[in-house]
C-alpha cells in the first residue's frame, strides 16, 4: 500500500520535473531564438549603413537642401518633386528618399493646413519637410557649407579602396589607397587636377567652419606672435583667416608645388611650395590642421623635427599649434558614443587612404617626446577634434 502511494508520489514528481525541464528548454529556445534574431538585425543594420551616406549624398547631388531652403516655408512632397524637375512617376521614390533623411536627422517634417480643393471651406493637413541644423550646414550657399567636404569623401576615389581593404591586409602595399590607385592620394592629387581641385575644396570647407570657432573661442592662441607658417595649409583657407584677424602676423601657407602653385598672397601672406620632410620655413609659430592624423608614427617624428627646427625655443615664443583629434578611451564613461565612433570611423578613413591614424593622448605625449619637445597642452574645445599647443 505504502509502496504504492511511494511510485505514485515519485511519477508525479518526475512528470512536474519532465514539464519543468520541458519549459526551461523553451525558455532558453526563446532566448536561442531573440539573441539569432538580434544578431541577424545588427548584421544587417551594419551591412546597410553604407546606405546612410548613399542617401545623403543622393539628396545633396539633387541639391533637396537648397530646394527647400529656397521654397521659405515647410515644402510639400509635390512642391518638391515639381522642384526637382523630375518625371512624376518618380514622387514615391522622392518620398522614401526623404523618410529615410528625416529619420536621420537632416530634415524634419511639419503639418501645414491646406486648402480641400472639392470642399472649398475646409481645411485638411498635409506635411511638409523643412530643414534641420545638418541640412543647413549642407547648403551650397552657407559660408560654412560642408557640401565639398561630403562630396570629396563620398567620391569613388576615396571609396574604391574600401573594396581593397581586406587584399591589402595580404599585401605589402602601403596603403589600402595605393592598392587601388598604384600610389599614394597626395601623389595622384598631383597627377590629377580634379582631384586636387575637389579634395582641396574639401579641405578648404572644414577649414571655414572650424576656424569660425578658434577664432571665436582660442583667439589667445594667437596672440603674441609675429608670425605663423600653416605646415601642409592647403589653398590658404585657415592662414588668410589669421592673416585677416591678425594684420600684425605675417602667414605663411607651405604645401606641396601642385597645391599652391599660382596661388597669389597678399600683405601679411605668402605661399610657398616645398615638402616638409625635407623643409619648413623658419616662424614663430607652426600650425598643423589635420596633418599629423594622415602619417604614421616614423613619418610624423619626422615632420615634427622638422617643425621643431623651424621654430624659436619656448622662451622666445615657438610654439606649435595642432588641431587633430585626441581619441577617447572607450572606458572613458562617454555619453556620447556616437562621437567615439565618429573619431574611430576617422581612424579606420586615414587606415583605407593614407598611413596615419587617429591618436589617445598618451600616443600624441609619446610623438611629441621623441621629437624632442618638452610640454603640450591640450584644448578639447574643437568638438570631436582638439587644439593642442606644444612647446619645444
Ligand atoms: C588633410 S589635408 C589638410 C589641409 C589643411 N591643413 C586643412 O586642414 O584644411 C593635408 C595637406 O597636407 C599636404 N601635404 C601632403 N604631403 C605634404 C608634404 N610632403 N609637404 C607639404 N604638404 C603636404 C596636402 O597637400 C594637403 O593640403
Amino acid at each position: 500500500m505504502l509502496r504504492g502511494h511511494l511510485d505514485a508520489a515519485y511519477r508525479i514528481l518526475f512528470l512536474l520535473r519532465l514539464d519543468c525541464k520541458k519549459k526551461e528548454m523553451a525558455l532558453q529556445n526563446d532566448e536561442l531564438s531573440k539573441t539569432l534574431l538580434q544578431s541577424q538585425a545588427h548584421i544587417w543594420n551594419h551591412i546597410f549603413s553604407f546606405i546612410k551616406s548613399m542617401s545623403l549624398k543622393c539628396a545633396i547631388k539633387l541639391n533637396i537642401p537648397d530646394i527647400i531652403h529656397a521654397h521659405g516655408s515647410p515644402m510639400l512632397l509635390s512642391e518638391l518633386v515639381e522642384a526637382l524637375a523630375i518625371k512624376k512617376e518618380r514622387t514615391q521614390s522622392v518620398y522614401r528618399l526623404m523618410r529615410m533623411l528625416v529619420h536621420s536627422g537632416f530634415f524634419i517634417k511639419q503639418s501645414i493646413p491646406t486648402r480641400n480643393v472639392d470642399q472649398e471651406e475646409e481645411e485638411e493637413e498635409e506635411e511638409g519637410y523643412l530643414l534641420t541644423p545638418s541640412s543647413r550646414l549642407l547648403l551650397k550657399e552657407d559660408a560654412l557649407s560642408l557640401r565639398p567636404y561630403l562630396l570629396a569623401l563620398l567620391d569613388p576615389t576615396l571609396m574604391d579602396p574600401w573594396q581593397d581593404m581586406s587584399r591589402w591586409f595580404q599585401n605589402d602595399d602601403i596603403t589600402p589607397f595605393h592598392t587601388t590607385h598604384g600610389m599614394s592620394l597626395y601623389d595622384l592629387a598631383g597627377k590629377k587636377p580634379m582631384l586636387n581641385q575637389f579634395f582641396n575644396e574639401a579641405m578648404a570647407s572644414d577649414a571655414r567652419l572650424v576656424m569660425s570657432v578658434v577664432l571665436e573661442h582660442c583667439r589667445g592662441v594667437f596672440q603674441g606672435l609675429d608670425s605663423i607658417v600653416d605646415v601642409g595649409g592647403g589653398t590658404g583657407t585657415v592662414a588668410k583667416s589669421i592673416a585677416n584677424a591678425f594684420p600684425n602676423i605675417s602667414c605663411i601657407i607651405f604645401d606641396l608645388p601642385h597645391v599652391v602653385n599660382g596661388l597669389v598672397g597678399s600683405k601679411n601672406l605668402t605661399y610657398v611650395g616645398g615638402d616638409m620632410f625635407e623643409f619648413i620655413p623658419n616662424a614663430k609659430a607652426v600650425l598643423l590642421k589635420w596633418i599629423i592624423h594622415n602619417w604614421n608614427d616614423e613619418e610624423c617624428v619626422k615632420i615634427l623635427k622638422n617643425c621643431k627646427e623651424a621654430i624659436p625655443s619656448k622662451e622666445n615664443g615657438g610654439k606649435l599649434v595642432i588641431i587633430d583629434m585626441v581619441v577617447k578611451q572607450v572606458d572613458e564613461g562617454d555619453n556620447e558614443l556616437s562621437s567615439l565612433e565618429t573619431q574611430l570611423f576617422f581612424d579606420m578613413l586615414m587606415m583605407a587612404c593614407l598611413t596615419g591614424r587617429q591618436r589617445s593622448e598618451k600616443e600624441w605625449a609619446k610623438l611629441f617626446l621623441e621629437s624632442g619637445f618638452s610640454d603640450y597642452k591640450i584644448n578639447p574645445v574643437l568638438g570631436l577634434r582638439s587644439l593642442i599647443e606644444v612647446y619645444p
